[in-house]
Parts: structure tokens; sequence; C-alpha cells
């Protein structure tokens, strides 16, 4: 089997993860989070979503996150952007990267953005002109493409169609999501495949929640299918609130776990990673979901104890 040299992670783990927080998270933790993140060597680190506060109120301080935010040369930082009025708003607040958002599924699109699928190609398409004559860099995200919470299951086909409609708005990467977890490694291998058949497999990026403990085997099911690009979540924080029953992404520490142990480079110093999962998920009072990263930290205490 021959894997990718390297693999590109996305940290989704402040928004994706963040989103679905009860309770308020301060501008400062936020920050904060997302700065240990870029500084534990993560590439893209997703730090916001400007998407209306009534539907999403974890949110709403991104305009905040991003003034404060000291930025690292080199790493990406999106944000969420809905619509137009989303997009402005991103823009003013110093975003140089966007990522836009449709379902596969009819269900989700209307539970999660109140309108259809077509619509909500019609939205982001204004979005998208208005990006590309401003250098904005778009990367987009299908959701439910391995079923819905709402409609059930989901053809590889639909999933493909949205797929190429980002594309061909200019979006530079398309994260394909298993947004309720629900995805098999064999499914996953076949929407990859259908999707293959349109889109060259550099601009296909995996967004896997973990709501069946499927994720990990979804990412090297990915990686034999010669994905090079995955989302995923410190301390495999989120969810979304409009997909009931939907838990956190794949935890960053369980696939760079996975991924250093195939010998593929992420440039991602896993400990400090680790670190920051343990300090996120005490300040939000909230079990650690990374299996890796406890056990890497349990380990050094062990260590640490015994002079090691
Ligand atoms: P809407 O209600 O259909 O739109 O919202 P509207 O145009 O009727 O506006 C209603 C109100 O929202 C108005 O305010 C607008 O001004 C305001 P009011 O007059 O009632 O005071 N509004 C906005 N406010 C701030 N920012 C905006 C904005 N747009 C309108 N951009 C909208 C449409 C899409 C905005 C809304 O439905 C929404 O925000 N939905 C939440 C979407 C969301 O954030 N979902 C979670 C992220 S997606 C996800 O998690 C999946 C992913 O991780 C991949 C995966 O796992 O599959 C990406
Ligand atoms: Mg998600």
């Amino acid at each position: 089997m021959s894997w990718p040299e390297t693999v590109k992670i996305v940290e989704v783990g402040a928004r994706d993860g963040l989103q679905n927080e009860s309770t308020e998270v301060p501008v400062a933790i936020k920050i904060e989070l997302i700065e240990r993140l870029a500084a534990a060597g993560l590439p893209a680190v997703e730090a916001g979503a400007f998407v209306s506060p009534k539907r999403v109120p974890q949110m709403a301080g991104s305009t905040a996150v991003f003034q404060g935010l000291r930025q690292r040369h080199g790493t990406a930082y999106p944000a969420l952007v809905p619509n137009m009025k989303g997009f402005e708003a991103a823009i003013e607040a110093g975003v140089t990267d966007i990522a836009v958002f449709v379902s596969a599924s009819e269900g989700f699109s209307q539970h999660n953005i109140g309108c259809s699928r077509s619509e909500s190609l019609e939205r982001l398409h204004d979005v998208a002109q208005v990006a590309t004559s401003q250098n904005i860099r778009m990367r987009g995200y299908v959701s439910c493409i391995a079923g819905c919470p709402y409609d059930g299951a989901v053809a590889p086909d639909e999933v493909a169609a949205m797929a190429d409609a980002l594309v061909a708005m200019g979006c530079y990467e398309i994260s394909l999501g298993d947004t309720i977890g629900v995805g098999t490694a064999g499914q996953i291998r076949s929407v990859i495949k259908r999707v293959a058949t349109d889109i060259p497999r550099e601009k296909i990026a995996m967004h896997f929640h973990d709501t069946y403990g499927q994720g990990v085997a979804n990412v090297l099911a990915s990686l034999e299918e010669g994905i090079a690009v995955f989302d995923s979540s410190v301390a495999g924080l989120g969810g979304c609130p409009f997909a009931p029953g939907a838990s956190g992404n794949v935890a960053t520490e369980d696939v760079v776990y996975l991924l250093r142990g195939l010998g593929i480079k992420t440039g991602i110093d896993l400990m400090a990673v680790a670190k920051t999962g343990d300090w996120i998920s005490r300040h939000l009072g909230r079990p650690n979901a990374a299996r890796a990263g406890k056990a890497l930290l349990a380990a050094k205490q062990e260590d640490d104890l015994h002079g090691g």
C-alpha cells in the first residue's frame, strides 16, 4: 500500500468543536485555543463562523476572535461564511480564507441554513464572485455525505453533484463531511471513488464526525483512496447543533497518532496538541474524547514520575 508522504490536517475544533458547546466560551479562551493549535504546527486552524448569532450563539464572537488573534505567518485561519452578509462581516474582521458550506441532502440543507440545496448554491454564487475578485481563498464543504439525520440514505451521486458545483464556483478544496458520523469504511471509499470521477483527489478533503466510532478507520480507508487532507478536532470537540445526536469530529490527536505510525509527515507536534486538548477539555468541563491524547499524557506522567 502506498500512503501519501505528507498529509495536511485542517483543525476545526475552534469552530466545529465550540459551535456546539452550550455554555459561552470567552473570546480570550477561543484565541488561546487557536494560537496554541497554530503553534503546535497545524497548518490550517478554522477560527470562527460568520453565521446568524440567533442560530449559533457560540460563534457570535468571531469578529472579536479575528481581531484579537495573532496570526502566524504560513498558517491559514479559515472562517465559515453562509451568505453575502456573512462574507462582508468576515472581510471586515480581516478574514482572508473562507469556507462555504452546502448539504448533499435536502433535509439537512433546510434545517441547517433554511433553504434548499439549489437555493444555497445560488446564494453562494454572489459570494464566490466577490471572493474571487478580492483574492479571498475559498474552501467548500459538502455535508451529509454518508447519511442525513432527516432524509436517511444519501446517494454518492448527490454528493458529487454538490461537490462539482462548489469546484465550478472556484473552491480550491472540497471537504466531504460525514456530519453524523454514520459512514463505514467501504461506504466512504465508494463516495470518494464517485466524487473522484469528477474532481482530482488532491482537491478532496475528508471530514469525519466520530459518532459511531468510525473516524480513524475512515481516515485510513480514505488514505487508501489517495486522500491527503483531513479535518479533525482537538480533543474530539464538536458536533453540529442542527444534526441531532451527532458527536464531535474525529480527534486530531488520534489522527496524528495514526499518521505518525504510518510514517506520514504532518509537521504537527503531537504532544503539544495533546496538552492543548487536555487544557480545553478541562476548561469546558467535559471529558477529553481524544484517546491517543489521553494515553500519551498518561504515559508521560508515568515517565515523569519515574524520572524517565
Ligand atoms: P435565515 O434565517 O434563513 O436568513 O439565515 P434570513 O436572511 O432570513 O435572516 C434571518 C436573520 O439572520 C436576519 O436577522 C439576518 O440579518 C440574519 P434579523 O432580521 O432576524 O435580526 N443573518 C445573519 N446574521 C449574521 N450573519 C449572517 C447572517 N445572515 C442572516 N451571515 C443563515 C440563513 C444561513 C444565516 C442561518 O440559517 C444560519 O446562520 N444557520 C446556521 C448555519 C450554521 O452555522 N451551521 C453550523 C455550521 S455547518 C456544519 O457544522 C457542518 C460542517 O462542519 C461540515 C459537516 O460536518 O458536514 C461544516
Ligand atoms: Mg462538521
